[in-house]
């Protein structure tokens, strides 16, 4: 049955958008934060980059008018109502916290610090210092996931018995020369992503199951480059992550999809991010609502915009959103986004503990 065109697929925006400041302005500000920034119309007060060549193209590049010498420049010259967007590797989070004023309002790139412990540390400097702080879990705000929860919330699929995420692409590590001495990678850097948007939908599972492993293709990434993560919520739903970025063997078997299984209807996403990035390839949304209908098929929902960049106008909408009390709700706060790291902490130990060995016969 094709589907009534008011399904939702954009972020509330905030009625007072907040200045943002810029602390890191790399890869990821160049490729998503600032495209969404234009889109939304947020207004950008300045940047700092501890790299100035970065930041001087970053500026030419996207008009930030102004850029600071320094952390502690950047911190007290920023407007007094800024948002702090962070966007640094997990090891530089905390220090850059440490500096931010009390009360203030911060977006932090994912992962939150390099494993659970830096996690808690993270946790500890934001409640101390009263901020108002949200991990940039952005899948969440993909306007195609926006949809399928839309969907989903309405009860179109019915009860979810099946969440699946299935990478099978080439993904260009090198873009990344940070992630390569890390002794983790694959979960904590990118599925990280899954995990954490699976949790919005399932909640917390009750244990996790997990194998991640480097590639011989790219042995220099010891954190691992393919993973297995199964996330155990008892009878229902079945939750599961398969991922390998090492699949060489030309665009036509690549895949990258998340799949929803109702007991009414079923909902499969292709994520054509992961299968070019950071160009990609168009996006796809399919669904299928049983509705008691003998000859129902599936169908195709037309989704404007992508992961990247829309998703990241719904990080920080829903930050400036509560920054300026239009809102309590804050979902990928820090409080939530520990429990997301947990997860992948639990990944990681069941990784190294290993599965169970076969019996003697
Ligand atoms: N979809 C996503 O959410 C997504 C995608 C890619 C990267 N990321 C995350 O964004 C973060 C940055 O990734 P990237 O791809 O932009 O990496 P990058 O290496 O391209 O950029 C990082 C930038 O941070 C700067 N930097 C490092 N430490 C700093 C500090 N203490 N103060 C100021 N600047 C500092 C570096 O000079 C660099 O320009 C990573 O943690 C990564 O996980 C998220």
């Amino acid at each position: 049955m094709p589907l009534a065109n008011d399904i939702r697929q954009t972020a509330i925006l905030p009625a007072k958008p907040l200045p943002i400041v810029s602390i890191g302005l790399g890869g990821i500000a160049h490729d998503a934060h600032y495209p969404a920034y234009q889109i939304a119309g947020f207004e950008v007060a300045g940047g700092f980059d501890i790299d100035s060549e970065r930041a001087a193209m970053m500026a030419d590049m996207f008009g930030i008018p102004r850029l600071y010498g320094s952390l502690s420049e950047a911190i007290s010259q920023a407007p007094p109502d800024a948002v702090f967007d962070i966007a640094v590797p997990g090891g530089a989070i905390a220090d850059i916290l440490r500096e931010i004023p009390r009360g203030r309002a911060a977006l932090i790139q994912k992962p939150m610090g390099e494993d659970l412990a830096e996690a808690r540390e993270i946790l500890r400097i934001c409640r101390e210092r009263k901020l108002i702080a949200a991990i940039n879990f952005q899948l969440r705000y993909a306007p195609f996931v926006i949809a399928a929860r839309d969907m989903i919330e309405r009860g179109l699929i019915g009860e979810l018995y099946d969440l699946e995420f299935r990478v099978q692409c080439n993904t260009p590590w090198h873009l990344w020369p940070f992630l390569f001495p890390l002794p983790r990678c694959e979960i904590l850097y990118h599925s990280i992503h899954y995990v954490d948007l699976i949790r919005s939908f399932c909640g917390n599972p009750q244990s996790v199951y997990a194998k991640t492993l480097s590639h011989p293709s790219a042995p220099d990434l010891r954190g691992g480059a393919r993973s297995m993560i199964m996330m155990d919520y008892g009878q229902n739903p079945r939750v599961n992550v398969m991922t390998n970025h090492s699949h060489i063997y030309g665009a036509e078997k690549q895949q990258s999809y998340v799949k929803f299984e109702g007991s009414k209807g079923a909902i499969q996403i292709r994520a054509g991010l992961n299968m070019n990035y950071p160009d990609g390839v168009p996006d796809r949304f399919e669904y299928i609502l049983l509705d008691d209908a003998e000859d129902a098929t599936w169908q195709t929902l037309d989704i404007q915009g992508s992961w990247f960049p829309e998703a990241f106008i719904g990080t920080m909408a829903s930050l400036m959103r509560r920054a300026n009390g239009e809102t309590d709700s804050l979902p990928t706060s820090v409080e939530d986004a520990i429990l997301t790291m947990a997860t992948v902490e639990a990944a990681y130990e069941s990784s190294a503990s290993g599965g169970t060995p076969l019996p003697a016969t």
